[in-house]
């Protein structure tokens, strides 16, 4: 068994990244700039932007953080964004998700412009990278076939099964392993609350990919022998003992399923870093496709 290590391939991008940033800078050239919109105060939300502001130091970016009130309207949002979008300095930006209910979210991404869209959420990037077009991929889904691609798995014909069908993960995931190339060529399922008899499809699964939010709802039982894993869930558990009160948790029974598995992706320390080296490689390219 071996574990795809997204903590040690997200350094290794960040430091590919950061090589990149030194020859800008040394050509004279503006560095990337990120920006990232918060609404309101959700704890995961908020440890989740400072992580991409952090990273965003590391590889020499520039980044801003912009933090509106829970109570802030769909019309401030929006505003907020044409001035992004209108910001010559600013070469990509994101708003964190979930919003609060006042807010359409699916207006509000549509309001981004699509070539400062590097989370790849607006409907012309998503439509985009169906079609195999170049684009901003979203970063979780653009991580994981980073670490499949980085630890050679192999994926063509094989069976993949992906648990959930949200727009930011399953969705977009189960288009890309069907994509013709590699990572991809693969055979996929996607399921999602209305599936009958997960574990039977489960059980035929070569390649796994949770993205539910359940803790350890992948079982040992529901995983065929040498099955890669790869786990995007991240639940906060309170746990009393637990320095933060909390624990992260995945969709895996980690400690069970990786006994049989080929490949298996941890949490902490998998998906989760990968995704925020995916979202600064997205920028470095906004960046580049802006200064031609
Ligand atoms: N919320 C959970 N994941 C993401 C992500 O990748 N991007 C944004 N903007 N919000 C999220």
């Amino acid at each position: 068994m071996t574990i795809l290590d997204g903590k040690k391939v997200s350094n290794d991008i960040k430091n590919e990244i950061k090589a990149e940033v030194d020859a800008m800078k040394a050509n004279g050239e503006k560095v990337p700039h990120l920006a990232a919109v918060i609404v309101g105060d959700d704890g995961a939300s908020l440890t989740y932007v400072n992580s991409k502001v952090k990273s965003c130091e590391r590889v020499g970016f520039e980044s801003t953080m912009i933090r509106l009130p829970h109570t802030t309207s769909e019309l401030e949002l929006l505003k907020k964004i044409k001035e992004l979008n209108n910001n010559d300095d600013i070469d990509g930006f994101i708003i964190q998700l979930p919003l609060p209910p006042q807010i359409d979210t699916q207006k509000v991404l549509m309001a981004v412009d699509p070539s400062k869209d590097v989370d790849g959420f607006h409907p012309e990037n998503f439509g985009r990278m169906a079609l195999d077009m170049s684009t901003f991929i979203p970063a979780t889904p653009f991580g994981i076939l980073e670490l499949l691609e980085r630890y050679d798995v192999d994926t063509k014909g094989k069976h993949t099964v992906v648990i959930g069908r949200s727009h930011i993960v399953g969705r977009p995931m189960s288009i890309l392993m069907s994509r013709k190339g590699w990572p991809g060529n693969s055979t996929v399922t996607l399921t999602h609350s209305s599936t009958k008899n997960i574990a039977q499809i489960t059980t035929q699964a070569d390649i796994i990919i949770s993205a539910l939010g359940v803790p350890d709802f992948v079982k040992a039982e529901m995983v065929r022998d040498d099955a890669v894993i790869i786990d995007v869930g991240i639940t906060r558990v309170p746990d009393e003992n637990a320095k933060r009160g909390y624990v992260l948790k995945g969709d895996v029974d980690f400690e069970n399923v990786s006994k049989k598995a080929s490949f298996i992706t941890p949490v902490p320390g998998g998906v989760g870093p990968m995704t925020i080296a995916m979202l600064l490689k997205n920028t470095l390219l906004a960046r580049e496709q802006r200064r031609v």
